[in-house]
């Protein structure tokens, strides 16, 4: 799987999706720092990227669970996993998202 390679100016008008054949994937910017998850609640299924943002933290809309972007922990009920962050490489203008790592 090939990486993905976003604009930095992409993002200045909130979060962006990249579906690939295998998931779907939410990218944003937050106080000047890029996140990049699996757009998929771990409690449920449901996506979550457009849940409540507040704290370098995302809320799932459905049943309100929460997820540290930063290290996609799973910070309370009703979810007990992670969600997938993928890393970032920061470059002039644009972004990489890391899909797998060799
Ligand atoms: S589907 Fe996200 S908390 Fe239930």
């Amino acid at each position: 799987m090939n990486n993905i390679q976003i604009l930095k100016s992409d993002l200045n008008s909130g979060i962006k999706i990249y579906n690939t054949l295998e998931s779907s994937i939410a990218i944003l910017k937050l106080n000047n720092k890029y996140f990049a998850f699996e757009d998929i609640c771990t409690h449920d299924g449901e996506p979550i990227s457009n849940g409540k943002i507040f704290d370098s933290c995302i809320e799932c809309p459905r049943h309100q669970a929460k997820f540290n972007l930063e290290t996609g922990e799973a910070l309370c009920m009703p979810a007990t996993e992670n969600i997938k962050i993928f890393k970032i490489i920061e470059k002039e203008n644009i972004i990489e998202i890391i899909l797998e790592e060799e």
